[in-house]
C-alpha cells in the first residue's frame, strides 16, 4: 500500500514514519497523507499523455482534498486545478498557483466568485449553463476583458461504476444536453460574443469508474457534435475536457485499471475521430481528484469504548467518524483498517467500528475482521484521502482532525487540529459575558 509498510516493532509505517508515533506526536485523529504516492499518481497520468505526445493538461480536482499545502504540491508536480467555488479557488491564489492552471467549475457561480476570477486572470471558466452564460458576458463587460471558456456539455453517458446509462437526454443538473439542441444554441451564444475565447468543450461522467468505455462513449458523441459545429460555424475547438471519475481501490473488492490505461483509451479514440474530422489533435484535459489522493490518505483513531450485542454484533467506537469521514453513512462507502500499532498480531474477532457521533447511521466499517482490540489501540483506515478532509464537518461540535503530510521519514503538519475556540470562533453571544 503506497509506501507503507510494517516496521520492526510491528507498527504501520508512512511514507518512512511510524504512524503510531504520529498519533502521539498529533494526538488522534488524524489524516496522515504519503505524498510521495500524490506525486506518483500525479507523474504516471502527465508521463502518459508525454510519451503518447499529445498536449494535455492534467487539472487536479481539488474538491477531494484542498489545502494550502496540497495545491503547492500540485503545483510542484506540474499539474494544473480544477476549482469549484469561491473558497477553492481562494485557496489555490493563497497558495500561490499560477492562475493560468486554473479551471473554474461549477453550476451555480455568482457574481463575485466569477469576477474574483477574471480579475485573477485565471486559465478558463467552464461555463454550465444559460443564466452563466449571460452572467458571465455581463462580469466581462464590466471589467473590459474576454476570458477563455469551455462549454460543459452532458453527453448523454452516465457512469454508474459499472454500467453506462446512454440516453437521449440525461437528467443531471450539470451542464449543456448535447442531444436537445441546447448545446447547440449555447455554441452559437458564445461564438457570438466578444466576452468570450471558447477552448472548446467539457464533459465529465461520473466517479470512481473502473472502465475507459464511458470516456470512449463521451468522447464519441462530442466529437459528433464537434464535426457539426465544424460544418455550421467553422469551429474548431482546441481543447477537448474529459472530466475525471477514474477508480481507485479502497477494498479488496475493487479492481481498478491502471491509470494509463484510461488516458490510452482516450487518446487511441480521439486520434482516430480528429483524422475522420481531417483536424488537428485537440489539447486533452482531464481532471482526476480521487485516483491522485485517495489511496495516499490513512485516517488514524484511538479505540475507545465498545458494546456487544450478544450473538449478534460487537461494536468498538473510534474518537471520529462520520465528521471525519461522511463516506461510509452518505454512500455506503466501504473502507479497510488494520490495527497500527500491531499490524500482524492474528485476527481474533469480527467488529464493526462505529463513530463518535450522535447518529446511528454513523458507522465507518461494518464486520472488520481484527486483533482483540482495547482502548490503547490505534485504528488505521486506508483509502481516506478523497473526499474524507473535504467533506469533514461539525457535527455534534466535533473539531476537524489535523492534517500531516510524510515522506522520506520526515512529517510535515499541514493543517492544525481544530480547537473549542474554533468551534464558537464566529459564534455572537446573545449575552455580553459568555462564561468560558
Ligand atoms: N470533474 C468534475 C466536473 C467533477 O464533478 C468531479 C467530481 C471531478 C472532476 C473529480 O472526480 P474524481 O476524479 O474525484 O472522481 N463526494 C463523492 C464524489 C463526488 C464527485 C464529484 N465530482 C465521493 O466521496 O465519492
Amino acid at each position: 500500500h503506497g509506501t507503507s509498510k510494517v516496521n520492526g516493532n510491528g507498527h504501520l509505517e508512512i511514507g518512512g514514519v511510524d504512524s503510531v508515533s504520529l498519533a502521539k506526536k498529533y494526538g488522534t485523529p488524524l489524516y496522515v497523507y504519503d505524498i510521495a504516492l500524490i506525486r506518483e499518481r500525479a507523474r504516471s497520468f502527465r508521463d502518459t499523455f508525454e510519451k503518447l505526445n499529445i498536449k494535455a493538461q492534467v487539472a487536479y480536482a481539488s474538491k477531494a482534498f484542498s489545502t494550502v499545502a496540497m495545491v503547492q504540491l500540485v503545483e510542484e508536480e506540474g499539474l494544473s486545478l480544477d476549482v469549484v467555488s469561491g473558497g477553492e479557488l481562494y485557496t489555490a491564489l493563497s497558495a500561490g498557483f499560477p492562475a493560468d492552471r486554473i479551471h473554474f467549475h461549477g453550476n451555480n457561480k455568482s457574481y463575485e466568485e466569477l469576477e474574483m476570477a477574471i480579475k485573477n486572470n485565471i486559465g478558463c471558466i467552464v461555463v454550465d449553463n444559460f443564466y452563466e452564460l449571460s452572467l458571465l458576458e455581463q462580469v466581462c463587460l464590466d471589467n473590459q476583458v474576454k476570458v477563455p471558456i469551455l462549454l460543459r456539455v452532458t453527453p448523454g453517458v452516465e457512469a454508474h461504476t459499472h454500467d453506462y446509462i446512454t440516453t437521449g437526454q440525461e437528467d443531471s443538473k450539470f451542464g449543456f444536453d448535447l442531444q436537445n439542441g441546447q448545446a447547440d444554441t449555447a455554441i452559437e451564444q458564445a461564438l457570438a460574443s466578444t466576452a468570450f475565447n471558447v477552448l472548446g468543450i467539457h464533459s465529465h461522467i461520473g466517479s470512481q469508474i473502473f472502465e475507459t468505455t464511458g470516456f470512449v462513449l463521451a468522447a464519441e458523441k462530442m466529437f459528433k457534435k464537434m464535426k457539426e459545429w465544424k460544418d455550421k460555424h467553422g469551429f474548431i475547438p482546441t481543447v477537448l475536457n474529459l472530466g475525471g471519475g477514474f477508480g481507485i481501490r479502497y477494498t479488496h473488492e475493487d479492481d481498478p485499471i491502471p491509470l494509463s490505461q484510461y488516458v490510452e483509451a482516450i487518446i487511441e479514440e480521439v486520434k482516430k475521430h480528429s483524422k475522420e474530422l481531417d483536424m488537428d489533435i485537440p489539447e486533452i484535459w482531464i481532471e482526476p481528484g480521487r485516483s491522485i489522493v485517495g489511496d495516499a490518505g490513512t485516517t488514524l483513531y484511538s479505540i475507545g469504548s465498545n458494546k456487544e450485542v450478544p450473538n449478534i454484533r460487537k461494536y468498538l467506537s473510534v474518537d471520529g467518524g462520520m465528521t471525519d469521514n461522511i463516506r461510509p453513512a452518505l454512500y455506503q462507502a466501504k473502507y479497510e483498517a488494520v490495527l497500527a500499532n500491531r499490524v500482524n498480531d492474528g485476527n481474533e474477532e469480527t467488529v464493526s467500528i462505529a463513530g463518535k457521533c450522535c447518529e446511528s447511521g454513523d458507522m465507518l466499517i461494518w464486520d472488520l475482521d481484527l486483533p482483540k482490540a482495547t482502548s490503547d489501540d490505534i485504528l488505521a483506515v486506508f483509502c481516506t484521502g478523497a473526499y474524507g478532509y473535504s467533506m469533514s464537518n461539525n457535527y455534534n461540535r466535533i473539531p476537524r482532525p489535523p492534517v500531516v503530510f510524510v515522506e522520506n521519514g520526515e512529517d510535515h503538519l499541514v493543517v492544525k487540529r481544530e480547537s473549542f475556540d474554533d468551534i464558537v470562533r464566529l459564534d455572537m453571544p446573545l449575552k455580553a459575558k459568555v462564561k468560558k
